[in-house]
């Protein structure tokens, strides 16, 4: 059934608790954190617009990494009041807190229109347990509750699930803000009912992550084509050597199931014709997380479906962009999830580089409707500066999984229903 949206609610006068999803990467610069993207801020000002415009008091509630229960200056969402109010071009008061009296002092000094931001919900550990009573805590400042935390509705947890209980069991109003709504328009009512062919492009590391979409997408798309690391699974299903590419050798029967499911569907499954192969080297320097840095030697493309012992396979060769663009180019729906290989490292970014061109010319040639599942291709995409070239990029990267997988969302579910 359809939720409530921001546009069928009065909020006027009203104490409107809005979950966000400005979960941004931050770097440290000169002891600040600063905001590297501001992607996921920009995409709640049309919610938060229409809501001052209708007269309400925006509570805003969110969180920002891992905190696991503690104060964490790193994980502060000062910084983002700072950018959000820039980007309104009107104040937006933060709270050091997210429960508790400087809550609710700073929300009984609002006047309508105004905008205030909670500082990180994850600082307490009630809330990604969703504990009852911490729900009713936040929810004290609640006269209705929004949600346009995409990226986290597929958490249940007290800010997105929770607060909705007890707002809807006080008779009080749980909306989709408008964000929220166009997620769902998009990764759900476009793909339900497509315009042919519909085609679904898939890459990402792993076979065990992508396996339920997979098998879910053959029941509706035309055509799959599979890259990034994955295909070198369905390589070693296929019965072919994958030298040092990684691979996941329980997932072999999976990968065999799925294509066995593509037939049996006629649907065109197509995987690599060729590759970019490498030899990985450790050095001796260490990455932020104290790994070794891998070098990739000799890097070149191959036809041959083996790979050497020593290499591994990385990108999509040239073959492969040729016949996956030509696909690309017949397509009236398109969905793109997962980056074709190993993309951070310029040598291999090109086959997702190139795929990104492909989708992106689909959109503005054909009037294909192009959509991006979120995460590593959005970053692809942005980094190509194509961003603004495709039909909708999701800000959800688990969120958008789970949904492409069918599940029933929990920040979604707790919604009120429209009536009809
Ligand atoms: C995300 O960035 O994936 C969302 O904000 C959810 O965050 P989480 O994965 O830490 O729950
Ligand atoms: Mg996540």
């Amino acid at each position: 059934m359809a939720k409530l949206t921001v546009r069928d609610l009065d909020v006027r006068g009203k104490r409107v608790f809005l979950r966000v999803d400005y979960n941004v990467p931050l770097e440290e610069k000169d002891g600040q954190m600063v905001i590297t993207d501001d992607t996921r801020i920009v995409a709640t000002l049309p919610t938060l617009k229409l809501l001052i415009e209708k007269g309400g008091k925006l509570i805003l509630t969110a969180h920002l990494g891992r905190p696991k229960g503690k104060r964490d200056v790193t994980m502060s969402l000062k910084p983002v009041a700072a950018r959000l109010s820039a980007l309104l071009g009107k104040p937006v008061t933060f709270v050091d807190d997210c429960i508790g009296d400087k809550v609710e002092k700073a929300v009984a000094a609002m006047k309508d229109g105004d905008v205030v931001l909670l500082e990180n919900v994850r600082y307490y550990n009630e809330e990604e347990e969703n504990d009852p009573a911490f729900a009713e805590k936040l929810a004290k400042v609640a006269d209705v509750y929004v949600n346009d935390a995409f990226g986290a509705a597929h958490r249940a947890h007290a800010s997105t699930e929770g607060v909705a209980r007890v707002v809807a069991k006080r008779g009080g109003k749980c909306a989709a803000g408008l964000l929220m709504e166009r997620e769902l328009k998009f990764l759900g009512d476009e793909l339900d009912r497509p315009a042919r062919p519909f085609v679904v492009i898939l890459g990402g590391a792993k076979v065990s992550d992508k396996i339920k979409v997979i098998d879910r997408l053959l029941e509706k798309a035309d055509v799959l084509l599979i890259g990034g690391a994955m295909a070198y699974t369905f390589r070693l299903a296929q019965g072919y050597k994958t030298g040092k590419s990684l691979v996941e050798p329980d997932k072999t029967d999976t990968a065999r199931a799925a294509l066995e499911k593509a037939k049996a569907k006629k649907v065109k499954f197509l995987l690599p014709v060729d590759d970019v192969i490498a030899v990985p080297v450790k050095t001796d320097k260490l990455d932020k997380k104290g790994k070794p840095v891998i070098e990739y030697q000799n890097a070149r493309t191959s036809t041959d479906m083996n790979c050497p012992d020593d290499a591994a396979g990385l990108d999509i060769g040239i073959g492969t962009i040729k016949a996956y663009s030509a696909e690309i180019a017949k397509a009236k729906t398109i969905l793109w999830n997962g980056p074709m290989g190993l993309f951070e490292n310029k040598q291999f970014a090109i086959g997702t580089n190139a795929i990104a061109l492909a989708v992106a010319d689909a959109t503005r040639k054909n009037g294909a409707k192009s959509i991006i599942g979120g995460g590593d291709s959005v970053k692809a995409l942005n980094r190509a500066k194509l961003g603004d070239k495709v039909t909708f990029m999701s800000t959800g990267g688990g969120a958008s999984l789970e949904f492409l997988e069918g599940a029933v969302l929990p920040g979604v579910a707790a919604l009120s229903d429209k009536s009809i």
